[in-house]
């Protein structure tokens, strides 16, 4: 059959192969029909030769963990049938496995030895089928067939607020502004939820105001600030105590500037991966004073569990309630997946690009 596959390791190394054999069940598995999959940063670094590992044996990687298809075969009396929409996990538990990897909870591994489809270790979703075990296929309601593929993404976020709010049930709490930073697939979606949770929500990010981007937010109820015209050292001054600061942009000048923008028991969610190193110079000093004196909280989060797809099936399905065709908006482009190099080139108003397989 045919995927899209990189060489991990090895730059400018994407293509489309028409040799990777058939998916091959094992035992309780079921086999899914690929419909769409998202392009996402981490492909582009993959791409790019920084990241990624072909699973043990195979000179290639079949690229893509943004996924949606429909189950083509499943056995009798599993949780999936033929005809389901489903959206697959990405994450594969550890073989130890670690305590979390044990409870089901392998988005919070321990040992960094879980594999991860279209990542490392196992091969992803931009082929036209794959077997797969149900428990990490999960369903989504055909009212959902066009906007399910910002499923994946839509998890990252699920899972930060999630964790956020979790941590701060450590107080009496009652959160009003929440600032998000990036406009990129995460950022929109985070921004989404958090509106949805009745936040008030601005943006922050390098495009201009008045720009598409800017438009389809404001269509949410969601204010955008451009970080060329507000530098995000004077977001703090224009928009009050900030409770939730969401990072979503992969910039490490950024991240340090998403910290200082929290106020007083403020959670500062990290979700973007910095490629490279980074060096700047901080004054830890009073970074620290500010964190302490403040109560201030930093975390980072990584993939989702389960239940992250769970809640943004619902949130997904909340959004089009509300703002019927708005969560399709962020699909900027669709490309036959025999197009995928093409995937690759951005414009300043791409939000994602999606390669279509069936
Ligand atoms: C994916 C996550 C994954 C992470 C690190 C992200 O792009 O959405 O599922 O855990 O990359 O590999």
């Amino acid at each position: 059959m045919r995927a899209v596959a990189v060489v991990p390791g090895n730059k400018d190394s994407l293509h489309v192969r028409g040799d990777v054999p058939e998916p091959a069940p094992g035992a309780g598995e079921a086999v899914v029909r690929v419909l769409e999959a998202g392009v996402c940063g981490t492909d582009v670094e993959i791409h790019q030769g920084l990241y990624g590992a072909a699973p043990g044996g195979s000179p290639y990687l079949v690229l893509g963990h943004e996924n949606l298809g429909v189950v083509d075969s499943a056995p009798a009396g599993a949780a999936v049938a033929v005809g389901d929409l489903v959206v697959a996990t990405v994450r594969r538990p550890c073989d130890e496995p670690c305590r979390p990897c044990a409870a089901d909870q392998n988005d919070m591994c321990l040992t960094g030895r879980f594999k991860e489809r279209g990542i490392g270790g196992l091969h992803g979703f931009m082929s036209e089928r794959y077997s797969e075990d149900p428990r990490y296929l999960v369903r989504v309601p055909y009212s959902l067939r066009e906007v399910a593929v910002l499923l994946e993404p839509m998890t990252i976020v699920q899972k930060g607020i999630e964790q956020a709010l979790r941590i701060q049930e450590r107080m009496a709490w009652d959160p009003r502004k929440a600032v998000v930073i990036g406009a990129g697939p995460v950022g929109i979606l985070a921004a989404a939820a958090l509106r949805l949770r009745g936040y008030e929500v601005t943006v922050a990010a390098l495009e201009p105001e008045g720009t598409f981007k800017d438009r389809l937010l404001d269509e949410a109820g969601i204010d955008y600030v451009s970080t060329g015209r507000t530098p995000l050292a004077d977001l703090e001054a224009k928009l009050g105590r900030v409770d939730l600061v969401f990072e979503a942009t992969g910039s490490a000048h950024v991240v340090l500037r998403a910290m200082q923008l929290l106020g007083p028991a403020g959670v500062c969610i990290l979700s973007s991966v910095t490629g490279g190193s980074k060096n700047l110079e901080v004054d830890v000093a009073t970074w620290n004073r500010e964190m302490v004196l403040g109560n201030r909280l930093v975390f980072g989060t990584v993939n989702a569990a389960r239940r992250h797809f769970e809640s943004g099936v619902a949130d997904m399905a909340a959004a089009e309630e509300r703002l019927p065709g708005w969560l399709g908006k962020l699909i900027t482009r669709r490309l036959p997946f025999t197009d995928a190099p093409r995937a690759l080139e951005r414009s300043p108003e791409d939000v994602k690009t999606v390669l279509q397989f069936a």
